[in-house]
């Protein structure tokens, strides 16, 4: 898309009506998992298996979840307003899409794709990943890892955000923390540009502060109520 004037960034909260877990809440992922072992390239170097099983733990959840009323809305809001409206993601899961979104980026890759270490391909991947397991592209063995962005790497497709930014009118982000950048110094590219900022959490904290507008309460209540009003023409 050229010249979308709706730039949403989602990040877990988005999900955890669905039953996906968040990071940083008190149950949350790294409240069980140590991050450096299971989300950095050093700890796959240092035992591949544990962070392997971290990631098909993960994207066999994906198979008993299901997109949500605020994943539906932001969807809704993509087909109402065609051209208009890019969703960046920083989430693994893949509701977006089964709820609907098509012009999406996932920031932080996809749990239902892998990537090699040999030939560097990305495929699509539904299964386990397991020393067994051979890349489509070039039929290695054991060479693949879960197509993701771990801490220390670098998002994907950062320049086609960065024009969405820019240019756009309206930039909200939904059910994240603004811990981890570059996704939480977003705000201030949009709010350079000229974009209304609108933060949208469960409780409104830290970082909300850097928005023109903050609405407070949980995703699948306050997303189809700011969609509704973005339609209404008082967005
Ligand atoms: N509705 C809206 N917001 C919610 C809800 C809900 N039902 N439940 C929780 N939240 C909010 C929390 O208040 C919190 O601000 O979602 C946010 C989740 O924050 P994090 O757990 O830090 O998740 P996120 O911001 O997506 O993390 C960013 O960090 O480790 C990583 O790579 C991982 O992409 C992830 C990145």
């Amino acid at each position: 898309m050229s010249n979308p004037k709706i730039v949403i960034l989602t990040g877990a909260g988005i999900s955890a009506e669905s039953g996906v877990a968040t990071f940083r809440d008190p149950d949350g992922v790294w409240a069980k998992f140590n991050l450096e072992d299971v989300a950095t390239p050093q700890g796959f170097a240092r035992d591949p298996a544990k962070v392997q099983d971290f990631y098909n733990m993960r994207r066999r959840q994906m198979g008993t979840v299901d997109p949500n009323a605020a994943h539906a809305a932001l969807a809704a809001l993509e087909q109402a307003l065609p051209g208009k409206v890019l969703v960046v993601t920083q989430n693994i899961d893949d509701l977006h899409e089964r709820a609907g979104s098509r012009n999406l980026i996932h920031m932080h890759g996809e749990l239902a794709r892998a990537i090699c270490l040999g030939c560097s391909e990305s495929s699509a991947w539904a299964d386990d990943i397991t020393v067994q397991s051979q890349c489509p592209a070039c039929s290695a063995k054991g060479r693949l890892r879960p197509d993701v962005v771990w801490f220390g790497e670098i998002p994907y497709r950062m320049e086609e955000i960065g024009e969405a930014l820019t240019g756009c009118d309206l930039f909200a982000a939904i059910g994240t923390s603004g811990s981890v950048y570059p996704a939480a110094g977003f705000v201030e590219e949009a709010r350079a540009g000229g974009a209304l900022t609108v933060e949208l959490n469960l409780k409104c904290a830290g970082w909300a502060s850097r928005f023109d507008e903050q609405i407070e309460g949980p995703a699948t209540q306050v997303v189809p109520d700011f969609v509704e009003r973005i339609l209404s023409g008082k967005g």
